[in-house]
């Protein structure tokens, strides 16, 4: 189904973003990397001027680089004034202030414009959308995906985030998940049963506190490998 920009919040997080909400080690940078959801983060853009591999795949680069940056400054006050209203919801350690918070997501814009269109011709952004990715089995070592699974429990049904994360284990050897709370601050309800039904179908997987919460209590990453690749 076609995506709607004016349904999308295009914010992006950066390379220490990732490296923090993933536990990502210097060797896990170094494997064939998919980010799916990875919007408008500048992860794929440092990633490739540090020589890395990284496929970012999601529906929003449909769009132009105009039109994201479009929708990224028509919501993005809005976004932080709603912020500043609910301050318990927040943690200021990673980031220190709902002004620093936006002056991040405009830095991580900037980069991703700067390197989109180029990348995109490239093969470097792809277009699509889980539950169904357009690769191989096992073409990544590991699949990446923040702020979209778990998050939006409220809008995705438990059996399309059923799919979408036996999808990114067909396409990858390893997938990780963060955060694994809803838009709420609760956990995601998908998450227990998703994690019985993974060890039915012989995964593994590991819940990891990592060192970033921006939304309190979301500081754990959800880590699945097959086992016997462990
Ligand atoms: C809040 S952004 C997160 C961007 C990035 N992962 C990050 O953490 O910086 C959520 C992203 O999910 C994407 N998205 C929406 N529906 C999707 C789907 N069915 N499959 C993959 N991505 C989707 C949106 O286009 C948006 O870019």
């Amino acid at each position: 189904m076609a995506m709607e920009l004016d349904q999308v919040v295009p914010f992006g997080r950066s390379l220490d973003e990732y490296q923090a909400m993933f536990s990502l080690s210097p060797d896990d940078l170094d494997k064939k990397i998919i980010g799916v959801a990875d919007g408008p983060a500048s992860f794929n853009a440092e990633m490739y001027a540090r020589g890395k591999h990284v496929v970012s795949v999601d529906p929003l680069y449909a769009f132009c680089s105009t039109e994201i940056e479009q929708r990224f400054y028509a919501v993005v006050d809005e976004i932080i004034r709603q912020v500043n209203e609910t301050p318990d919801d927040w943690v200021w350690t990673f980031h220190q202030s709902p002004e620093q918070l936006r002056a991040r997501r405009v830095h991580a814009l900037t980069h991703f414009l700067a390197h989109y269109e180029g990348g995109k011709a490239e093969g470097r952004y792809v277009i699509g959308e889980l539950p169904r990715l357009s690769f191989s089995d096992e073409r990544f070592q590991l699949a990446l995906c923040s702020h979209f699974l778990f998050l939006y429990s409220d809008h995705f049904s438990y059996e399309f985030h059923r799919a979408a994360v036996f999808e990114m284990l067909r396409v990858a050897r390893e997938v990780r998940v963060f955060p694994l709370l809803t838009l709420a601050l609760k956990p995601s309800p998908y998450l227990s049963p998703l994690l019985e039904d993974l060890t039915r179908n012989g995964y593994h997987h590991e819940i990891r506190t990592v060192p970033y919460e921006l939304q309190r209590g979301g500081n754990q990453m959800l880590c699945i490998k097959r086992i016997g690749l462990m």
